[in-house]
């Protein structure tokens, strides 16, 4: 589980600045590879991704947080 704070900066981005590694490939919203459980807190598309997402699932190099958020993927630490 990781948390972040609102920032202009995508999600994925976030979590690099902080030296955490999320799984990514193409950065564009088209291979679904960072896709991630949203556990709290709220987002923004910056950028509307053909990958899949719906309300818990969100597509981190698309996105920003807009509040304090929680979210997890494969590899972060529960
Ligand atoms: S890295 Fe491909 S959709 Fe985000």
């Amino acid at each position: 589980m990781c948390h972040l704070k609102p920032s202009s900066l995508t999600v994925l981005e976030a979590l690099e600045q902080q030296g955490v590694t999320a799984p990514f490939q193409c950065r564009e919203g088209y291979c679904g590879t960072c896709t991630a459980t949203l556990v709290s807190g709220e987002i923004e598309y910056v950028q509307e991704p053909i990958a899949y997402n719906d309300d818990r699932r969100v597509v981190l190099c698309c996105c920003k947080a807009t509040t304090d958020i929680e979210i997890s993927f494969v590899g972060s630490k529960a």
